[in-house]
């Protein structure tokens, strides 16, 4: 069992996905999901390094190295992993680790998997150490040792597996043992997208929805969306429903600027999650610096939550800095909030 994860394991998940999707949400995402590298916006570093890995797997016609994928939720990582099977032309296999209570499950998944078929591991960082390391058996010799009988009678049989590639998912790869991380032979970490991408998601997603979506509702919506294309289409869907309710159907600046007023995103596009993130850290630990968990108490969430959803952003913002004593609010917080940092030392003015 994973650290910190308990029996029911999925409250965490639960929560790690919060920002993500619920099931009506997860159909919605779907709908709007790229399909090939050519209808992924941006990253166009990772993109094209891991075309050429494809490209080049497929001209031999060996499966490729296994990918890992890592950074914060909403940016593309699964979207990624289903891109590379269809790019590959194989069925893609689908697992988390949170899923995987025991090694023989995963033992069994491995076992099952055809030849050059992609097998999909989300949150790879949750898996516990056992699976962990028959994973990376796994991935590097192509084999599986499964157990039969149990205590001393046991004996491990070899299993030879035809070969795969594992795509990991990851919001924290810093959290994967380093064994397990050397097996992957390209690592990707995508990034926050800048605002010009986001419009082009929306463009793209409003077409797909059939909405008419001006461009300086675009623009708005894109400069609120935290750099997350999952947050760029949640937001559209919500200035959608706006039109649609109490506009005249049309996506446009007014509409943009009711429904995210209503939906509580404010111009640097933090949500609430993100402001009592700021307020604790400026009201009630005066800035700082604070230990992510106390942190985390605060603002009533799980510490993970904190560090993977609300943080990236936030530091990226240059609203937040992290410090060896823990977290501190930037001048910028303050002003975010409008209020006053505090005075430290001697001032000007005595
Ligand atoms: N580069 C992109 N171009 C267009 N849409 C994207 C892109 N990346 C993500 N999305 C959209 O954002 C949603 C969330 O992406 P997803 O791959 O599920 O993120 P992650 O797995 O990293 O949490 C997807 O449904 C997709 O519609
Ligand atoms: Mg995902």
């Amino acid at each position: 069992m994973a650290e910190g994860l308990g029996p029911s394991g999925d409250v965490t998940t639960e929560r790690l996905v919060r920002p993500g999707s619920d099931d009506v949400e997860r159909a919605a995402e779907a709908a709007l999901r790229p399909r090939r590298f050519d209808e992924f916006v941006g990253q166009v570093v990772v993109r094209d390094q891991l075309s050429l890995v494809l490209q080049a797997a497929l001209g031999r016609g060996k499966a490729p190295d296994h990918v890992l994928l890592s950074g914060p939720p909403g940016l593309g990582k699964t979207t990624l992993a289903m891109i590379i099977a269809a790019e590959l032309g194989t069925p893609m296999r689908v697992t988390s680790g949170p899923a995987i209570q025991h090694a023989g499950d995963l033992a069994a998944v491995l076992s099952s998997l055809e030849e050059g078929e992609v097998l999909f591991l989300d949150e790879i960082h949750r898996l516990a150490r056992p699976a962990a390391e028959l994973l990376y058996v796994a991935m590097e010799d192509f084999r599986v040792d499964v157990v039969v009988g149990k205590g001393a009678g046991a004996s491990a049989i070899p299993l030879a597996l035809p070969p795969f590639t594992v795509v990991g998912a990851t919001t924290r790869a810093g959290l994967l043992p380093a064994p397990l991380r050397d097996r992957f032979g390209f690592t990707g970490h995508l990034d926050f997208y800048s605002v010009a991408e986001l419009e082009r998601v929306l463009v793209r997603s409003a077409g797909l929805l059939h909405v008419e979506l001006f461009p300086d509702a675009g623009y708005e919506i894109a400069s609120r969306s935290r750099g997350t294309p999952r947050i760029a289409n949640r937001l559209l869907r919500r200035v959608r429903d706006w039109a649609q309710v109490r506009g005249d159907g049309r996506l446009d600046l007014v509409a943009a600027n009711a429904a995210l007023t209503v939906y509580e995103v404010d111009a640097l596009g933090l949500d609430r999650l993100d402001r009592s993130v700021l307020t604790a850290l400026c009201v009630r630990f005066a800035g700082g610096p604070v230990g992510l968990t106390t942190l985390a108490v605060a603002v009533g969430e799980e510490p993970e939550t904190v560090e993977t959803v609300a943080e990236p952003f936030l530091v990226r913002e240059g609203l937040v800095g992290r410090t060896p004593r823990g977290r501190v609010a930037m001048p910028a917080a303050w002003e975010h909030l409008g209020l006053t940092p505090p005075v430290t030392g001697p001032t000007l003015f005595g």
